[in-house]
């Protein structure tokens, strides 16, 4: 098994005839995926708001997805969402390979390790997305004519609103590049399950109030496309050998009390 590619907005108009759907049961639910098949063997492909994009961020089941993922034996995850631009530096359109993310969101179920049988782990996050894979991601990026910003920090809110004006000003200073609703919890349960994940953000639009109207992009499918060839082959190599701390060992588990 190669790895997963997670997707949003966007993302499923690329899904053609190679994808085989499957059901995946898991003790949290069940998730509908993709197998690829031919040039794509070895790779899922998970719709993060299901098959019919239905399922809005705050609603959608990222433990049993994770979770699937981990059932089938995935270890490396590349997810990709679309994104508001928080400040002037990141135009509607550039991708960005995040290399932060500050989490804004609410009661969404953010752990594995929730007491009882399960446990108390505090997970390691200082540096939330696999080293690894975004220095593979950054290394290819040339070769699939993918222009990737090299580091990014991602705000996580609840949605499905769309934030103020103030809200972007405010994210913006607290040193958030991009704003979108899908990127969290998705990081922390793939580490806390020990599997490699990276993320790159597609903007499609300036961020609340730093245009006069908000106003989505259209005709993104080709940066879409490129970026999806350029998942797949990362998925494709061996991993680079760069040191992460993917795998748990970094975690406190059970500390002592005080
Ligand atoms: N805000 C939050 N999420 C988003 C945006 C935005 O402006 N654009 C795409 N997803």
């Amino acid at each position: 098994m190669y790895g997963a590619i997670i997707g949003g907005t966007g993302f499923d108009r690329q899904l053609g005839a190679e994808l085989l759907q499957e059901v995946v049961e898991t003790p949290y639910g069940a998730v509908p995926l993709y197998r690829g098949q031919g040039a794509l063997e070895g790779l899922i492909f998970l719709p993060r708001h299901g098959p019919e994009h239905r399922i809005p961020p705050h609603r959608i089941n990222y433990r049993a997805n994770l979770k699937a993922l981990a059932q089938l034996g995935v270890e490396r995850v590349l997810a990709t969402f679309a994104v508001g631009s928080l400040h002037r530096g990141i135009p509607p359109g550039a991708l960005v390979t995040l290399d932060q993310f500050i989490d804004f969101t609410q009661g969404r179920v953010g752990t594995f390790f929730d007491g009882g049988a399960s446990g108390l782990v505090h997970t390691e996050m200082t540096n939330p997305y696999c080293p690894a894979l975004r220095a593979q991601l950054l290394s290819l990026a040339s070769e699939y004519d993918v222009e990737l910003a090299p580091v990014g920090t991602y705000v996580c809110t609840d949605g499905p609103r769309f934030e103020t004006a103030a809200e972007v000003r405010m994210y913006a200073q607290l040193g958030g590049d991009v704003v979108g609703m899908t990127g969290a919890p998705e990081a922390s349960l793939a580490r806390e399950l020990g599997l490699h994940y990276a993320a790159v953000a597609l903007s499609i639009n300036w961020g609340a109030g730093l245009e006069e109207k908000l106003r989505i992009v259209r005709g993104l499918e080709a940066t879409e496309r490129a970026l999806l060839a350029l998942f797949s082959a990362v998925l494709h190599q061996s991993p680079l050998p760069v040191k992460c701390n993917c795998e748990m060992s970094a975690h406190v588990i059970h500390p002592p009390a005080e």
